[in-house]
């Protein structure tokens, strides 16, 4: 019984957390400047330090685009995500080039998603969160904040 209460608080406790991904307050500018134009500036949680080094070091040839910041910002875009990176164990595997979309974690999270949604003209890629999230940019991954009507709860 105890321990059955145990889990359901751990539960909870787990749930708030991975809903909310405010982003940290030791963002440097160009976290947003250089890396929100083509998408929402992704969460630094959402990878981890390792899979964030190896997309800093192929900015030249992003998924097809050139992302390229100068040297002095990569380096603080670089220490930023050290210090706010998720936990390998925890995200696990992101492919390479790492992709968040790729990461077990986010794949457990969204195995319950019919593959007719991630096609759909709302939605286009899994990249894009916010077609889903409208609060994704402002880390809000609720269930309760889901803009296609179908896959709320
Ligand atoms: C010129 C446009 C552009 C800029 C600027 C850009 N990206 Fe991207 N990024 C892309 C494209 C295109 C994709 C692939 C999207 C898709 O698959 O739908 C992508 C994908 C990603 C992904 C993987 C998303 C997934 O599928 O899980 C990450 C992480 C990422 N970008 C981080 C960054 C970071 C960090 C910066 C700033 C240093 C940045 N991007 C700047 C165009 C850009
Ligand atoms: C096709 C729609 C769709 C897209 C695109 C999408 N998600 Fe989700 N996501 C969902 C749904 C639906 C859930 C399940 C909500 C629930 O039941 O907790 C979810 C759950 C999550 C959760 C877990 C929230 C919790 O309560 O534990 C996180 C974190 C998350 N998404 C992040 C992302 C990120 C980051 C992206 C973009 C890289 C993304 N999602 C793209 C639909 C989507």
């Amino acid at each position: 019984m105890k321990k059955i209460l145990l889990m359901t608080l751990f539960g909870v406790a787990f749930h708030a957390h991975a809903d909310r991904l405010p982003m940290p307050a030791d963002a440097p500018a160009a976290f947003i400047s250089e890396c929100s134009s083509c998408h929402i500036a992704y969460q630094p949680a959402l990878l981890a330090a390792d899979d964030w080094r190896k997309l800093m070091a192929g900015l030249n040839d992003h998924f097809g685009t050139d992302a390229t910041v100068d040297r002095e910002n990569a380096a603080k875009l670089k220490s930023f995500f050290e210090r706010n990176a998720g936990s390998a164990s925890r995200l696990g595997d992101a492919g390479n080039p790492p992709r968040i979309t790729q990461t077990q974690r986010f794949v457990r999270k969204h195995r319950e998603i019919p593959a007719r949604f991630w096609r759909d003209p709302r939605v286009k890629s899994a990249a894009n969160c916010e077609g889903c999230h409208p609060g994704a940019a402002k880390g809000s991954y609720s269930e309760h904040d889901i803009s296609i009507r179908e896959l709320r709860e």
